[in-house]
């Protein structure tokens, strides 16, 4: 009741006193008072009871005063008693006014971070409640509501959940759920950049780095940072000068944040920053800006640093640039995985060329040389052109198509990117009239083998085999970027970007699974046979003593495949010790309880490690397809942290490099690359049916 009509002269002479001056009598005067507060209503009795002895009154007489900035040590939190304030925000002026019964200031003190705005007020005669910081953290820290929303022109724009830390026993921190993009970049500069807070160790900064470009452009990101960067800019861009020292003091801090945020930007995602235009010209832009500030002096050090790994970035772009990748005669992308087989793979990019095929209905063919970042559509229009191929009404008459050795067809949106490389082992890229699809048949070929070297597996030493093709793995898991599994899940036309190395990645652990199906059903001799599954059994363990899983499951998964399974005279014969072994990393394999088996073998494992890639996969388009990106106009935050978590689990595994003892003296080292690095295999599950039929009839 006294909320309603104010507090009266006598409630505020005991709120003016210190606590050990009230009486207990006094005490239960504003014990009663606060039961009325909305702000406390989800506060316990008793630590209601603890704030009567400590809760202060506060007011100011004139509209206007400031009662803190933006940018200060925050120092209490308050409940609005009477009249109104407004919150004020460095760029964007007034985004909020509260008013009685509200209450704010309590987001630097959960966060031990700067205040977020400043808060000025909007009438004359204003009464606040006030609780001092360090009451707010004995009493009230951990007992906080689980949500905390802040809101813009009366629209939430971020929202932040309490969590139990990790170590520490009684404190709780909050971490961003959502938010609008723009609002969770600021919330980051301020709470986890900030140079007056202490080490913050959750993953908000690190989620944000790698997915970002799922709901913000680096256009936009650039554009934001350059905002915060140039706070000292007025509307018309400017220079508004700082008013007072504090000011100024504010002005460089939100300049050393920017550059703290470019250098985590780079250590997070590496080379992706520097790929992009804007980005790269923003930090040569505020590079010279920040060397010029006698202020920001160990920020030039890191803008330095920066720098010049971009521009070694460049350099070696420049070397490389043009990179050419073929797919030889018939029609695989073959070089993708030989090329120069003794030096490191390099990375495919957009801009580097391919060379394929494509096929029409009557298996004649054109060649083509495209870069990657081509769509399914200009290699449409010019495959139909080249082949004479008419369509009624013109290109959206036709399609451009893959059709799996299967005979499977496999239609490309107009938007794909990077299709020769999307292909599965044995497929071919086919144009044509939509309505004549049906008449798309393989190639004879199809059926067969890729191309490679034949040779006898059974005269190469199986360790040498695991070793090169661990080394050889590296390469290609090594060129795998983070943001590809972004565009895989995603789809790789929403960022106009190629998922080549990533699907390379992919078409290797294929690649082996059925090479080790094509040389069990091509080996007719029974006793060879036997010989050959434990090679593979060998292999397969020191794929895995290797950490090499990515093989490892490849190798089991196509000891398993029903061509090979059946062949129980081959698999009678195999002695009890391989059949152990063999049993023993099936169930390592089994994908029950979510893959739990792997799972837990794999989470024991030190850096370097080859993962179990379609694993990944799987666990990011789960998060995908179970969670919106946005919700209520906000951006899925938990969504992010899911997918970032997968993401660092592949940083996890390349964070110390691959370096192996080879196991013996190089002796057929080049023979065993060239054999590895292209295996000769059938992909068509019915001709390997048919074959391994052929050899035990059964
Ligand atoms: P704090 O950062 O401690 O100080 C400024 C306060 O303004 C902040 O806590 C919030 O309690 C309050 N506030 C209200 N709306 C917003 C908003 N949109 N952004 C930031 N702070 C806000």
């Amino acid at each position: 009741a006294l909320l309603h009509r104010g507090p009266d002269a006598t409630l505020r002479l005991i709120l003016r006193k210190p606590s050990h001056e009230r009486t207990q009598e006094e005490l239960e005067l504003v014990f009663e008072e606060l039961l009325h507060i909305p702000a406390l209503s989800h506060l316990s009795t008793s630590i209601k009871r603890e704030l009567a002895s400590i809760i202060v009154f506060e007011s100011h007489a004139q509209a206007g005063t400031v009662l803190f900035n933006q940018g200060d040590e925050g120092r209490s939190w308050y409940i609005l008693q009477k009249g109104k304030v407004d919150v004020v925000i460095h760029g964007k002026g007034t985004v909020a006014t509260l008013k009685e019964g509200d209450d704010f200031g309590k987001l630097a003190l959960i966060n031990d971070a700067p205040r977020a705005a400043t808060i000025v007020l909007k009438e004359n005669n204003c009464h606040l409640l006030r609780v001092d910081k360090e009451h707010f953290n004995r009493i009230l820290r951990d007992v906080e509501a689980n949500t905390l929303r802040l809101q813009e022109h009366g629209k939430d724009v971020l929202i932040l959940e309490r969590v139990a830390k990790q170590r520490g026993l009684t404190a709780f921190k909050y971490t961003v759920m959502s938010g609008t993009p723009s609002k969770m970049l600021e919330h980051l500069l301020d709470t986890r950049l900030g140079v007056q807070m202490g080490p913050n160790d959750d993953s908000f900064l690190d989620d944000f780095l790698l997915t970002h470009i799922v709901f913000m452009p680096v256009a936009q990101l650039v554009d934001e940072l350059a905002s915060h960067y140039h706070n000292d800019m007025d509307m018309d861009g400017n220079r508004s000068g700082a008013d007072s020292p504090e000011d100024y003091d504010y002005l460089i801090t939100c300049k050393k944040r920017v550059v703290q945020f470019i250098q985590r930007w780079v250590m997070a995602v590496r080379h992706a920053v520097f790929e992009d235009p804007a980005a790269a010209h923003f930090i040569e832009e505020i590079a010279t800006d920040v060397e010029s500030d006698p202020a920001l002096q160990e920020e030039a050090g890191i803008i330095h640093h920066v720098l010049t790994q971009m521009s070694r970035y460049q350099e070696d772009r420049q070397q490389n640039a043009g990179q050419k990748w073929k797919l030889p005669s018939n029609g695989q992308p073959i070089t993708l995985f030989s090329g120069n087989v003794t030096a490191t793979r390099s990375i495919i990019r957009m801009d580097d060329d391919i060379i394929f095929r494509v096929y029409c209905a009557d298996h004649t063919f054109c060649t083509l040389r495209f870069p990657i970042y081509t769509t399914a559509e200009v290699i449409k229009i010019c495959a139909a052109d080249k082949l004479q191929i008419t369509a009624n009404r013109g290109p959206e008459d036709l399609v451009l198509v893959e059709v799996k050795s299967n005979g499977e067809r496999v239609i490309f949106k107009d938007n794909d990117l990077s299709i020769p490389t999307a292909l599965s082992l044995n497929g071919r890229i086919f144009v044509s009239p939509k309505d004549h699809l049906d008449a798309l048949t393989p190639l004879p070929e199809q059926e067969g083998a890729t191309e490679g070297l034949e040779m006898d597996v059974e005269a190469l030493p199986t360790k040498d085999l695991a070793y090169h093709m661990t080394l050889f793995d590296w390469d290609l898991f090594w060129s795998v970027h983070e943001y590809e599994l972004l565009y895989h899940t995603f789809g790789k036309h929403h960022f106009n970007k190629n998922t080549s190395n990533l699907d390379v990645f992919i078409r290797r652990f294929n690649e082996i699974q059925y090479w080790v199906v094509t040389e069990m059903v091509s080996t007719s001799n029974l006793n060879k046979r036997v010989a050959l599954l434990k090679k593979f059994i060998k292999l397969a363990a020191y794929c895995k003593e290797y950490q090499n899983l990515n093989a490892f499951f490849a190798i089991i998964m196509g000891m398993s495949n029903s061509a090979v399974s059946r062949l129980t005279q081959t698999w009678d014969k195999l002695p009890s010790k391989f059949r152990k072994l063999f049993t023993e990393f099936e169930a390592l394999i089994d994908p029950s309880r979510n893959h739990r088996a792997y799972r837990m073998s794999v989470g024991k494992l030190q850096p370097p490690v080859i993962p179990f890639m379609p694993l990944l996969l799987k666990d990011m388009t789960f998060a995908h397809e179970g969670n919106k990106t946005s919700v209520d106009g906000l951006v899925n935050f938990e969504k992010m942290h899911m997918m970032a978590s997968t993401m660092r689990a592949v940083r996890f595994c390349r964070s110390r490099h691959l370096v192996l003892d080879p196991p013996s003296p190089k002796n057929n080292d080049s023979q065993i690359r060239s054999y590895i690095s292209c295996f000769r295999v059938i992909d068509c599950q019915k001709t390997l049916n048919a074959m391994s039929k052929k050899i035990e009839p059964r």
